[in-house]
């Protein structure tokens, strides 16, 4: 039988011409194929596998050479140092997104705020600002299989009590609620540009890319009901697409003319989020 470094070895040969990063992911999937660390599998290079145990990883590696993410073959992603479940019926929750939560948190502070995460997929966001504050947050989603992932991830992290998810079409299943945040990472990816199969962004649900012909239509609609739905000195965080910045901003500005727009950049420093301030305390 062959050792755990030369089926690594053979795994990231495999993934050489699919993936960007072969041995991260070859690494990934023989870790989840033999149930341990990634830490083991470098320091064990010599043990060896079980037939099952390659066999496993041979079907993963082979899904991820097809274009597969690897989240979707591990059953889950990291975001804000928790472990999300995710499957083919949500967005990996990427980590751009984490300064969006990271906002949200620095401007509920110990307040327990109530809050709307409006096209929660996975939950990540709306789990992530319940367990990492006091806040109560409740979840929106058209798709009812992705809402039961997002109920899934909240029992997980222990915050049913304070995160609840709804099916709806943006905030129509919360139209009765006000809230002091908003939160929204919907799709903005323009038609034209989803991706095609073996591209691995292709592979997730078009409910949660497509954001029609400019990646605004879904903000576009958003912003013809939220106003209502504003407590006094509400903030709105909202993430898209780089050069839709200008074009989100300006759908703002005409439904809420007094709000205080600021654009917010991600990790790899491109203007990923808008943040927007209703009130005059928080400007
Ligand atoms: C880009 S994903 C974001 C998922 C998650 N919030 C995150 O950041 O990882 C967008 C989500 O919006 C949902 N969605 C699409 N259209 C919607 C609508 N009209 N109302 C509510 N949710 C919608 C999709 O099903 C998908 O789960």
């Amino acid at each position: 039988m062959t050792s755990v470094a030369q089926t690594l070895a053979d795994g990231t040969a495999l993934l050489h011409d699919s993936s960007a990063s072969p041995r991260a992911d070859a690494l990934l999937l023989l870790a989840h194929a033999m149930r341990r660390e990634r830490e083991w599998i470098v320091a064990y290079g010599d043990a060896t596998p079980s037939r099952e145990e390659v066999q496993a990883f041979e079907r993963l590696s082979t899904q991820r050479s097809e274009g597969v993410p690897v989240a979707y073959l591990l059953g889950s992603a990291g975001f804000f140092g928790r472990e999300f479940l995710v499957n083919e019926s949500v967005l990996v929750p990427r980590p751009e997104t984490e300064h969006l939560v990271a906002a949200a948190i620095a401007f509920i502070g110990k307040r327990p705020l109530d809050v709307v995460d409006v096209g929660t997929g996975s939950g990540a966001i709306a789990c992530t600002i319940a367990a990492e504050t006091r806040a109560t947050v409740c979840g929106t989603d058209t798709s009812s299989a992705a809402v039961a992932i997002a109920n899934e991830n909240a029992r997980r992290f222990g915050v049913t009590d304070r995160c609840r998810f709804c099916v709806g079409d943006l905030t129509e299943a919360v139209s009765a609620q006000r809230f002091d945040l908003v939160v929204a990472n919907l799709p903005y990816v323009p038609t034209a540009e989803i991706p095609s199969k073996p591209d691995p962004v292709a592979f997730e649900p078009r409910e949660a890319l497509d954001g029609g012909s400019d990646g605004l239509t879904l903000y576009r609609r958003l912003f013809n009901t939220l106003a209502s739905l504003l407590n006094a000195n509400a903030l709105i965080l909202l993430e898209a697409a780089p050069p839709t910045m200008p074009g989100l901003s300006a759908i703002v500005r005409s439904a809420l003319p007094h709000s205080a727009i600021a654009v917010c950049r991600d990790y790899a420093g491109l203007e990923r989020y808008l943040r927007i301030s209703t009130g005059a305390t928080d400007a």
